[in-house]
């Protein structure tokens, strides 16, 4: 907490130094003989939303897909909360508190709001206090979110882009999660549909959880996100604070006109990237 004993947000210098919630070091991905993400590093603290960017096909899902336990690594570490971890299945990430929304969102459109959000996680009990449970459930991770859906027994099919994405987001608070990663949620999007669900992001921020926002939309990640991951042919190329940074030279780490080192960020405090060549 902030001295003002609010929850911190974009932009707050956090007085204590904390360990992130995700840590990946050296990552490594092979599909044959493409080099998908090689010695990929990234952290992402409590309270922050870090966007993962770069260019088509620069290993952005890949990072994505580890993270949830869909694709195995072939070298390097990944730590949820300091501890060492290793995914042979979704179910693993998941019981380790990560939680992933990609593009396909996965939402059955008959079902109801609630029926979605624990679409394959349903309560057992007695059934009409398990359907009570999960529908005030429901309730509160949208209260969460600050969702614009007025009833969680809405059925899926009547509700518009940006509210399917949240519905994909609250699905993901079901399994109390450290550490949510987003595939370019805001792909295919109107303006006021991505505001809502940039608003969406802000809440999980304001949760505590660690996000990895994946984006090709500089706009957005400039909007919401407190550090930028620049990610090209698979590698690092460039980490920056999004309110120190410039949009140029964000593009040209992406565009690779300009390449960058980066530094380990063992904590809040310490942490840098240097331009080369
Ligand atoms: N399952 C797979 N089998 C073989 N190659 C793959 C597989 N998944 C990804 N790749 C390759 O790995 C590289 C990185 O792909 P990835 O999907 O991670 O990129 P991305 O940054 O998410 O791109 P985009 O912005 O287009 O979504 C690409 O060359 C891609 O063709
Ligand atoms: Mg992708």
């Amino acid at each position: 907490m902030t001295p003002a004993g609010r929850a911190p947000q974009r932009g707050d210098v956090m007085e204590h130094e904390e360990s992130p919630l995700l840590r990946l070091s050296k990552l490594t991905k092979r599909f044959g003989a493409v080099e998908a993400v090689i010695d990929f590093d990234m952290e992402v603290f409590p309270h922050e939303v870090v966007a993962l960017v770069g260019d088509n096909a620069a290993g952005k899902s890949t990072v994505a897909h580890m993270i949830a336990g869909d694709y195995r690594p072939d070298g390097g570490v990944m730590e949820i909360d300091g501890k060492p971890v290793q995914f042979q299945h979704t179910q693993d990430a998941y019981r380790a508190g990560v939680a992933t929304v990609f593009q396909t969102l996965a939402l059955a459109d008959n079902l109801d709001v609630t029926a979605n959000i624990f679409l394959g996680r349903e309560m057992r009990g007695g059934r009409l206090l398990a359907e009570e449970r999960m529908e005030q459930l429901a309730r509160d991770y949208l209260g969460r979110l600050n969702a614009k859906i007025v009833s969680p027994r809405t059925p899926v099919a009547e509700l518009s882009a940006g509210q399917r994405q949240c519905v994909a987001i609250a699905r993901t608070l079901v399994g109390d999660p450290k550490v949510i990663v987003l595939d370019e949620p805001t792909a295919s999007l109107s303006v006021s549909q991505t505001a809502e669900v940039l608003n969406y992001i802000t809440g999980l921020r304001e949760l505590g959880l660690a996000v990895v926002l994946i984006s090709h939309s500089l706009t957005d990640v400039m909007a919401v996100a407190d550090r930028i991951e620049v990610v090209r042919h698979g590698r690092n190329n460039g980490s920056f604070d999004t309110s120190e940074v410039k949009y140029e030279d964000v593009l040209s780490a992406i565009t690779g006109a300009t390449r960058w080192t980066r530094t380990p960020r063992p904590n809040r405090q310490s942490h840098g990237t240097v331009r080369r060549g």
